[in-house]
């Protein structure tokens, strides 16, 4: 895509690019190049232009636009196809129909907001337009469908690493797949996949996260919060999936190795808040209480009861809570 380019050509000095060295360099002409300049600016990048010096750009807008996406990724193959949108019912849903349409591995979808974003467990996710990530991955895996769940917690570390090297926030995981700062959920993820049971057709991950919002009203969810909203900084939302989309693939890499968490299992327990912790383990109308000692090989969460006896939680519907609140 022309604008891409010419975003890329402009981003990757602090100086002027002359329209001549754009024509050249992208083999359009200059009308071309006048035309995705009033563009860029319509979609508010601050850009200058001098007659005989070019064009500098001044500053970017924090949007998710395919080109401004584009241009912070520095991935080898998640957002090798790029599908963003304003406005869409569920950036998981696209992702969904994207499969079934053959969609390589790696496409990305995102999306400024969300009409009818899908939580875990059959819960609404709110996506405020401008201030909220809603980012979906489509991957094909070349594994047993019983081993898919795994990937939930594959990105939860991914979200976890690609949020805290931005923010420098003291971040941690509510097992299997929350994402906290300060005890407050800031971001969470929802896997949902096409398979057989000997072989997946395809995997969407998607990620939610509360990047700008000023704040998010307690009634409505008592335990959630923003990154703005706990650091008192604004974020380009951009440049975190780019960082998120990085850390995936190379903990992706990582769970290939060995089709399970082994490798990754001592990272993703050290940022676990559960860790050592008093749980309170709800599924449909049972309740586990005891400690936990962190996820296994596979993902699940070992909770140790009184009696010293260790059990083997797996996420499916099952819900976490601290004994005597959310952590
Ligand atoms: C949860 O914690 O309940 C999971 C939330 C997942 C929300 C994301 S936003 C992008 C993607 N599209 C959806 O409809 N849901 C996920």
């Amino acid at each position: 895509m022309l604008k891409t380019k010419v975003l890329k050509m402009l981003s990757e000095v602090n100086d002027f690019v002359s329209g001549q060295q754009l024509c050249e360099e992208l083999e359009v002409s200059r009308t071309a190049i006048w035309k995705v300049i009033k563009k860029l600016k319509e979609e508010g990048y601050q850009i200058a232009s001098v007659s005989n010096k070019g064009y500098h750009l001044i500053s970017t807008p924090n949007v998710l636009t395919k080109s401004e996406m584009a241009n912070h990724l520095h991935t080898t193959w998640v957002g090798k196809e790029i599908y963003s949108f304003q406005e869409i019912g569920s950036t998981n849903t696209v992702a969904k129909e994207l499969g079934d349409q053959g969609k390589p591995h790696g496409t990305l979808v995102i999306a400024e907001t969300q009409t009818n974003g899908k939580g875990r467990r059959g819960r609404n996710w709110e996506s405020p337009l401008g201030s909220s990530i809603s980012m979906s991955i489509l991957i094909r895996p070349e594994i047993l469908s019983e081993k898919a769940s795994m990937l939930t917690l594959v990105m939860a570390l991914a979200v976890h690493k690609g949020i805290k090297e931005i923010t420098k926030a003291n971040l941690k995981i509510k097992w299997p797949n929350d994402i906290l700062l300060n005890n407050r959920k800031v971001a969470g993820i929802l896997t949902e996949m096409s398979a057989e049971p000997d072989m997946v057709h395809y995997v969407v991950i998607g990620v939610g996260i509360n990047v700008n919002m000023d704040s998010i009203s307690k009634e409505q969810a008592p335990y959630a919060s923003s990154l703005k909203a706990e650091t008192g900084q604004e974020f380009n939302r951009a440049e975190l999936i780019a960082n998120i989309s990085l850390w995936f693939e190379t903990y992706y890499k990582l769970f290939l190795e060995t089709q399970d968490l082994s490798i990754i299992k001592k990272e993703y327990n050290t940022y676990l808040i559960n860790q050592d912790k008093n749980v309170c383990v709800m599924e449909k109308d049972k309740k586990i209480i005891g400690i936990a000692k962190g996820i296994t090989d596979t993902g699940k969460l070992l909770i140790e009861r009184e009696e010293g006896e260790l059990l083997e939680i797996y996420a499916g519907e099952v819900s976490v809570r601290g004994i005597y609140g959310y952590v």
